[in-house]
């Protein structure tokens, strides 16, 4: 629970309890249990396939829990296990690789069109919806919060992959989400655009929105997240503060190989993983 100004207790943003989750024939997550509170920032750390997007699709509404007579998942959202999809989207900004792919392959759609479709959880304005002034105002809002009002009318699939991600964050923002998810969401960008994409974000984190930032990059985990949520063949394997979790140690054993973690400047930390022929690399990829 989050105490606000002494009267209001705010249930956790999330709440799962027990879930397995099963994908084609295989289980990806084993009886995973996780608590977020409304305002925690978080980065969810893990290697490839262990799960990582599973957690977020779950939470999203995407996937559901295993539910049977030996299982007895739990999955709340804002203290709620009912939700009516869209209304639950709107509510958490989403940002994803995943999405980013689905949009651009789309030749139709402008900038500011994707920004207005995050009121609807959709790709593109659904027909029968009306568009009202408010949200075409939030929307520009939003385009220029994200440095992105050149782009409001140009066409998503013409955009470089950093104007794109622009307008894909604006679209998260647009319907004032309380929490927003962000799957790798700096995969496929340059340096540059990763440095301005991370600033917005930044940025957001101080607007009472919750960030949870699913991420390979340890130096991306901006200053302002404090618990890092490392995830390890679809179950929690270490859970904490920044400082106890990004270490040497913990590092290695979730990846299985010798990785040094570093405190850089700026409360930022990044990691190396020491290669054979004794080269380095600066990334976990
Ligand atoms: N659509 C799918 N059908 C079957 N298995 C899937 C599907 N998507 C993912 N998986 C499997 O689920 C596991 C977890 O995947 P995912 O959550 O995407 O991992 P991560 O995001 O951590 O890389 C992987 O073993 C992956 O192969
Ligand atoms: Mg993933």
């Amino acid at each position: 629970m989050t105490l606000m100004n002494d009267t209001t207790i705010l249930p956790p943003l999330i709440d799962i309890r027990n879930a397995t989750v099963v994908r084609g024939d295989s289980r990806v997550l084993h009886n995973l249990s996780l608590r977020i509170d409304d305002g925690q920032h978080v980065a969810i750390v893990g290697p490839n396939g262990s799960g990582k997007s599973t957690l977020i699709k779950l939470i999203t509404r995407q996937l559901y829990p295993l539910a049977g007579k030996d299982q007895n998942p739990v999955v709340e959202i804002f203290g709620r296990d009912r939700w009516d999809v869209f209304e639950l989207r709107s509510m958490l900004g989403i940002l994803s690789n995943d999405m980013h792919q689905d949009f651009t392959a789309d030749p139709d759609l402008d900038g500011l069109e994707v920004v207005i479709s995050g009121f609807f959880a959709s790709k593109g304005v659904p027909q029968y919806q009306r568009v009202s002034q408010e949200m075409t105002e939030a929307a520009q809002r939003a385009v220029e919060l994200v440095q992105a009002r050149h782009l409001a009318g140009k066409r998503l699939a013409e955009m470089s992959t950093g104007e794109a991600r622009r307008i894909l964050i604006a679209r998260a923002l647009v319907s004032n989400p309380r929490a927003l998810m962000l799957d790798e969401p700096t995969a496929g960008l340059d340096l540059a655009s990763r440095r301005r994409f991370l600033h917005s974000v930044r940025q957001i984190s101080r607007r009472q929105k919750t960030i949870i930032l699913v991420t390979h990059h340890v130096e991306e985990i901006i200053p302002e997240i404090n618990r890092v949520i490392l995830i390890k063949d679809g179950a929690v394997f270490d859970d904490g503060d920044k400082e106890s979790i990004l270490t040497n140690k913990r590092f290695s054993a979730l990846f299985d190989e010798p990785i040094e973690v570093r405190k850089s400047s700026g409360g930022y930390y990044s990691a190396e993983i020491e290669l054979l022929a004794g080269d380095r690399i600066s990334d976990l990829d």
